[in-house]
């Protein structure tokens, strides 16, 4: 039986007076991807930030709830936030590369950690260009800057980024939204590959993109979770109207 690394009960979160997440239970199996969809402003990215503590930084945020990644509880006062977001990683919409070497973007987080051993940089290095599935394209360039390449590139750079420190869970939102179709596809194509070793949730606007690539989807709307299951399920057999209008593009 699959094996649940993230559990989040009863998540509320409110930006000053505005609730924006409403009490979310979702859990999440290991090695699986999980799309996250819904409407403009349902409160997708709130929810992706609420895993890894990215909310922790602004002004007036309150979250309540339990969210735990396997034992650890992700708000507990001693829960160190750089060493959960070690394992939790995370990619953004825009493709944002550090204006540095390719190689210095990828090790840039186990430098932090203080790896200065240069071979294990390099191993760490072309194993997560592999695996981001860029290592062809950039090993005879791994000295020129990053921001040189194509916005694809620089996607999968970022993806290679997150996967050096070796993450468990990697968080994506919207990560192909500003590529073309072409290297969309790439970036699909990767995380197929990847969540043989990790586990991956990702906002997606692409609904398509959600039946290609998710084995589980959930369904936000208005700052609720309506319902989670299969992609299948939610696809093909919704349990709630709701569901069914957005997924058959009645509203959204
Ligand atoms: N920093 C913030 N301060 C105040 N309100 C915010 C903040 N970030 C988001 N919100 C509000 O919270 C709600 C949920 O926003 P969120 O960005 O999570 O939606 P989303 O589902 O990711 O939307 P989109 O698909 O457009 O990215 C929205 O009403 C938004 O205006
Ligand atoms: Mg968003």
């Amino acid at each position: 039986m699959a094996k649940q690394i993230l559990t989040t009960k009863n998540v509320r979160l409110s930006y000053g007076d505005f609730e924006a997440l409403h009490g979310i239970d979702l859990a999440f199996d290991e090695n699986e991807i999980t799309a996250l969809i819904g409407p403009s402003g349902c409160g997708k990215s709130t929810y992706l930030r609420c895993i890894n503590r990215m909310n922790d930084q602004i002004d007036g945020v309150k979250i309540s709830g339990e969210l735990k990644f396997n034992d650890t509880d992700i708000y507990a006062e001693q829960t160190d936030v750089v060493e959960l977001r070690k394992q939790i990683g995370m990619v953004f919409q825009q493709p944002n590369p550090f204006p540095m070497s390719i190689y210095d973007n990828v090790v840039f987080g186990l430098r932090i950690a203080g790896v200065r051993d240069k071979s294990m940089l390099d191993e760490a290095a072309q194993a997560a260009l592999k695996q981001a599935a860029i290592w062809d394209e950039v090993k005879n360039k791994l000295d020129q800057n990053a921001l040189a390449l194509s916005g694809g590139q620089q996607q999968r750079i970022c993806i290679a980024r997150a996967l050096a420190v070796s993450p468990n869970i990697i968080l994506l939102d919207e990560p192909t939204s500003a590529l073309d179709p072409h290297s969309s596809r790439q970036i699909e194509t990767t995380l197929l590959q990847l969540k043989e070793h990790y586990t991956i949730i990702t906002v997606t606007h692409n609904l398509q993109q959600a039946s290609r690539i998710a084995d589980r989807t959930a369904f936000f709307l208005q700052g609720d979770l309506i319902e989670a299951g299969t992609t299948k399920q939610i696809f093909m057999n919704p349990e709630h109207q709701e569901t069914s209008d957005f997924i058959t593009g009645i509203f959204g």
